[in-house]
């Protein structure tokens, strides 16, 4: 738990978005972490101080000339006793008095006079957010390594008022909280690599296609638990329901033709990951039109052909990653046949899985893994996918490292 025993000083400015800071401010103790709040005057206006500071358990601070607070400098001390400072809403009037050094009330002061990381999660007026001085002030800000989360595009609470500027939702601005505050080492800083997860969709006619039952579950943990070890993670993604993951730059594509056009741009890369269930056929010539039923005719003979092979046309690119793996869903001599792909592939890993077994791998929340290299077989647990995942980002970050040396 990251947010175990964290301290957040929570700055809340004037603006409608000041009622999601109730619900950062659980979601943040939820995890564990102490808030601590300080309110703007004009914030005031929107959520009360007894809100705040029921869910805060705490009291709020909100004056700068605080007779009990300010004997012992009360402002430096909110800084100095917390790990991070979010400003959410962070209004346009906040996010320009802290780009000009204003200090003239508490909030202001205490962002002044921090030495603390500030995340700021910007909520207005998409005119005021577009406004050329917003822009100034956001570009000063993040010179001056102040971290942002969102604003998001959307509804404005505004009654007909539509656009960015949106205060991102409270479980966006815990992640990036989380983000900031996670101390672990990140042994895959400056690595690039490509992830593919899903399955592929190849069409019959412009209403039918051939798909497969992977869900990109695990495809998309691998993604994450590389992203989290500081690697800059490229997803190409076949079509999901599940969502992208945060931290992650997502390419989404249909059919394998697609999803290799699309790995073969994001080369060169340090690694690849070849997760994704390609088909291995698709329909020679997929229908113009929706292929009609007609009584009397039977069904359309389709005419397959191959699909390239993505893998082993990265194995053996002239561009090739110095770490390729491969996953392997086999229903019988799974072993015999990651083996036999090892090489005819040119990767350096298969995961083999044994998709036939009780639950189902495919679609499901666990796997269970044998990673087959040239020289070893290693037999994992029957784990979580995120668990698989955060094993197998491990090894590749050993590997990596290995290749440097
Ligand atoms: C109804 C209403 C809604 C407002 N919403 C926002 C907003 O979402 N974002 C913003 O930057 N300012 C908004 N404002 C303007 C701020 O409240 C105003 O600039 C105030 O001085 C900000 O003070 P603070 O930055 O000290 O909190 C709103 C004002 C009103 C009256």
């Amino acid at each position: 738990m990251i947010l175990s025993g964290k301290r957040i000083l929570l700055i809340i400015g004037g603006g409608i978005a000041a009622y999601k800071s109730l619900d950062l401010i659980r979601r943040l103790r939820e995890r564990g972490a102490s808030v601590r709040a300080v309110m703007t005057s004009a914030a005031q206006e929107f959520v009360t101080p007894l809100s705040v500071g029921a869910l805060t358990a705490d009291r709020v601070f909100s004056d700068l000339f605080d007779r009990n607070d300010e004997h012992d400098i009360g402002h430096i001390r909110l800084s100095r006793e917390a790990d991070l400072l979010v400003v959410a809403p962070a209004t346009a009037d906040l996010m320009a008095k802290l780009a000009n050094g204003h200090a003239n009330d508490l909030a202001s002061t205490v962002l002044l006079a921090t030495d603390k990381k500030v995340l700021m999660a910007p909520a207005m007026n998409p005119r005021m957010w577009s406004h050329a001085a917003t822009r100034r002030n956001r570009a000063t800000l993040e010179k001056d390594g102040i971290a942002f989360v969102g604003p998001a595009r959307g509804e404005m609470a505004e009654s007909g008022e539509a656009g960015e500027g949106r205060m991102s939702e409270p479980l966006e601005i815990v992640a990036a909280i989380e983000m900031l505050l996670d101390a672990q080492p990140r042994p895959l800083s400056g690595k690039k690599i490509i992830v593919t997860s899903g399955p592929t969709h190849e069409p019959i006619d412009p209403v039918r296609y051939i798909a497969n039952r992977s869900s990109g579950k695990q495809g998309h943990a691998i993604a994450a638990a590389l992203a989290k070890l500081g690697a800059d993670v490229r997803l190409v993604s076949g079509p999901v329901a599940i969502a992208d993951p945060s931290g992650v730059k997502t390419v989404h594509v249909e059919s394998a033709q697609e999803m290799r056009d699309a790995v073969e741009q994001l080369l060169p890369a340090d690694a690849a990951v070849f997760v994704a269930a390609v088909a291995d056929w698709r329909t020679e010539n997929a229908a113009g039109e929706k292929i009609k039923k007609v009584a009397d005719k039977g069904p359309p003979a389709l005419q397959m052909v191959e699909n390239p092979d993505i893998l082993a046309g990265v194995g053996h690119h002239k561009q090739r990653p110095y770490l390729v793996v491969g996953f392997a869903a086999e229903t019988q001599d799974v072993l015999k046949n990651a083996q036999a792909k090892l090489k005819k592939k040119g990767a350096d890993f298969i995961v083999a899985n044994d998709v036939s077994h009780e639950g189902g791998v495919m679609g499901g929340d666990r796997n269970r893994v044998r990673i087959v290299s040239k020289s070893d077989i290693d037999e994992w647990p029957d784990l979580t996918k995120e668990a698989v995942a955060e094993r197998l980002a491990d090894l590749i970050a050993k590997h990596l490292k290995t290749i440097e040396i």
